[in-house]
């Protein structure tokens, strides 16, 4: 069923888990996140980006995500992942998005403030909660020196500002998260997330989730963490399973022959992050 994001987040806010929010492109994406929600009888999110708008039309991903959810046994929401303008947002509200990510962290904090309540404004007048970022949620950190990488993370006290000025529903934060493959071993910063936790009342977002270990998880989940973004881990699955499939098969030209075992490859990441993000059994 479709539901909205405030009402899963703020559940998983109140019983300790996070709510997993998944990626989509396309429709062999979106079969494999609702059959693993299914299967573990798990709310999600199913997130579709700006270029997944673009790669797949304005009205035809939100028209199969909707039908997907509207018919899903869980409560699923369809959320703008990363909303990059005031534009996108408009055509995702009329497309019957029920969660709004404005990400305008690149800018100044007066900007991001303006750009966030502008959206706020509308989303809330239609009963859309929103999602906003503050810091850098950057690439893999390794060759960047400590006073840098601190520089891009959210400071707890600029967050608490930022979600008062803001009046938004949701915080993404900057904790050493980085979107993408990590290059090295991902270290998020559980001391800033505390004194974020300790000054920010609104569920908080990890961003970048994939390829960051089990026990980290675990840990900014326990700290307060209510929706965690997966991506690169499905889009993974989904290649290396076709290239596979395809080496053996090399004869092989049916669509259908080709996308089954991807889809099971990435309903299998989607199921586990749902058991390690403690959201099993919550539907
Ligand atoms: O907004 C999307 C997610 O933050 C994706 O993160 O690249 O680690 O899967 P990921
Ligand atoms: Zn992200």
């Amino acid at each position: 069923m479709l539901v909205t994001s405030k009402e899963l987040l703020l559940d998983a806010q109140k019983n300790g888990y996070a709510v997993g929010a998944f990626n989509t492109n396309n429709l062999e994406i979106t079969q494999a996140i609702v059959r693993a929600a299914e299967a573990k009888r798990a709310p999600v999110l199913i997130q579709i980006s700006a270029g997944a708008l673009k790669y797949a039309g304005v009205d035809f991903l939100p028209m199969l995500v909707s039908k997907a959810a509207q018919i899903a046994t869980v409560p699923v929401a369809i959320h703008l992942d990363h909303g990059p303008d005031f534009k996108t947002v408009i055509s995702c509200l009329r497309a019957g998005f029920t969660s709004i990510m404005r990400d305008a962290s690149k800018l100044p904090y007066g900007e991001n403030v303006a750009e966030v309540r502008k959206v706020v404004e509308v989303c809330h007048a239609v009963g859309v909660p929103v999602e906003a970022e503050i810091g850098r949620i950057g690439g893999a950190e390794e060759h960047v020196v400590v006073s840098d990488r601190e520089a891009a993370m959210s400071d707890p006290d600029e967050c608490a500002r930022f979600a008062e000025d803001g009046g938004f529903d949701f915080l993404a934060v900057a904790i050493g998260n980085a979107h993408g493959f990590y290059k090295g071993e991902p270290k998020l910063d559980f001391d800033r997330l505390t004194a974020i936790r300790e000054r920010v009342s609104i569920p908080l977002v990890l961003h970048g989730a994939s390829g960051i270990p089990d026990a980290q998880i675990t840990r900014a989940v326990e700290s307060g963490i209510c929706k965690i973004n997966i991506d690169t881990e499905i889009r993974n699955a989904f290649i290396r399973t076709m290239q596979d499939y395809t080496q053996k098969n090399p004869d092989q030209i049916d669509p259908r022959k080709v996308f089954g075992p991807c889809i099971d490859a990435m309903q299998a990441v989607v199921e586990r992050k749902i058991e390690i993000f403690r959201s099993a059994g919550r539907a």
